[in-house]
């Protein structure tokens, strides 16, 4: 079976085509309630989830198929000591097909070696969260009808920030894309981001501590919340998690058309006040998050036909 483990491991076809499944499904849901019947999907989150987790399971529902799975490995044998790849094997005996989520990089992959059924990373540690790239790219096509030629700005952590990862490798791959990357010193984009992604592939960036003074040049800004979880200490979180909250006097300086996504959940980073503006996208960008897995569980079980 095929892995989600990266999303630049499907070619840009393949990505292509399961958005415009995707957006197939968005027009006409009850054509696919019945697809995915008789199948399981195991949903195992080793780490907290809100949309990641709901949506995988609302979108088998909404494919007929069933779910099975635990939301903290609290819940599960994990609490005993069981190894990852016993669990792994364990659940592909009742499922055929597992989203995981794990506080560990690399982990998916890892698992991937000891199973056939397709496992897709639903976000590992700070590096990766290819399904809410894809996510992200639905939402844009489709309010902005392009993943290309735009002007990304990616604001907060993108340290540790695992979506922010996902989305620049992703929009790195389609052509006139230029990332504005705002953030405290202290949370700058990862080095082989920089070097293995963004320099490798001549995409044009700029890095910047001031939101204020490219808020006018941006298309999309996608903000992000700073990743309490992954901080070594408390001092560092306090000082740095309110560097940036998006209100209505910087809404005034973007453009009429620019639009706001965030994976959430936010924290401070967006004032609710802002929720009234109409280029606040990131409650329609939840939506599209269920029709981006529905899509991605209909290939990757073999069927969308
Ligand atoms: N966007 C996202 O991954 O949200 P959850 O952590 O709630 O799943």
């Amino acid at each position: 079976g095929k892995h989600l483990i990266d999303l630049n491991e499907f070619t840009t076809d393949e990505v292509d085509e399961i958005l415009e499944l995707a957006d197939k499904m968005v027009k006409n849901p009850l054509d696919y309630c019945e697809i995915a019947k008789g199948r399981i999907l195991a949903t195992l989150f080793f780490e907290p989830s809100t949309r990641t987790r709901l949506s995988f399971e609302a979108a088998m529902l909404r494919l007929g198929g069933q779910i099975i799975g635990f939301s903290s490995p609290d819940a599960s044998s994990t609490s005993k000591g069981e190894s990852l790849s016993d669990t792994l094997r364990t659940v592909a005996a009742y499922a055929d097909i597992i989203a995981m989520r794990h506080p560990k990089e690399g982990a998916p992959r890892l698992g991937a070696k000891f199973i056939d059924a397709p496992i897709i990373n639903a976000g590992d540690g700070g590096h990766q969260h290819p399904t809410q790239t894809l996510t992200d790219m639905l939402t844009i096509k489709s309010i902005k009808g392009t993943v290309s030629g735009l002007t990304i700005g990616v604001c907060g952590d993108l340290k540790f920030g695992r979506t922010v990862h996902s989305l620049i490798k992703a929009f790195s791959r389609y052509p006139g894309n230029k990332f504005i990357l705002i953030s405290p010193q202290e949370l700058k984009i990862p080095q082989y981001i920089k070097t293995q992604v963004l320099e490798k592939n001549n995409i044009e960036f700029i890095e910047t501590e001031k939101i204020d003074e490219v808020m006018g040049d941006l298309d999309i800004l996608y903000m992000t919340r700073v990743q309490k979880e992954r901080f070594f200490n408390e001092e560092d979180y306090i000082r740095l998690k309110d560097s940036y909250i998006l209100d209505r006097d910087k809404m005034a300086m973007a453009k009429e058309d620019m639009i706001v996504l965030h994976p959430l959940p936010r924290v401070n980073e967006i004032s609710y006040e802002v929720d009234e503006d109409e280029r606040a996208c990131y409650f329609k960008q939840v939506e599209y998050g269920m029709y981006a897995r529905m899509a991605l569980i209909a290939k990757l079980l073999g069927v969308d036909k």
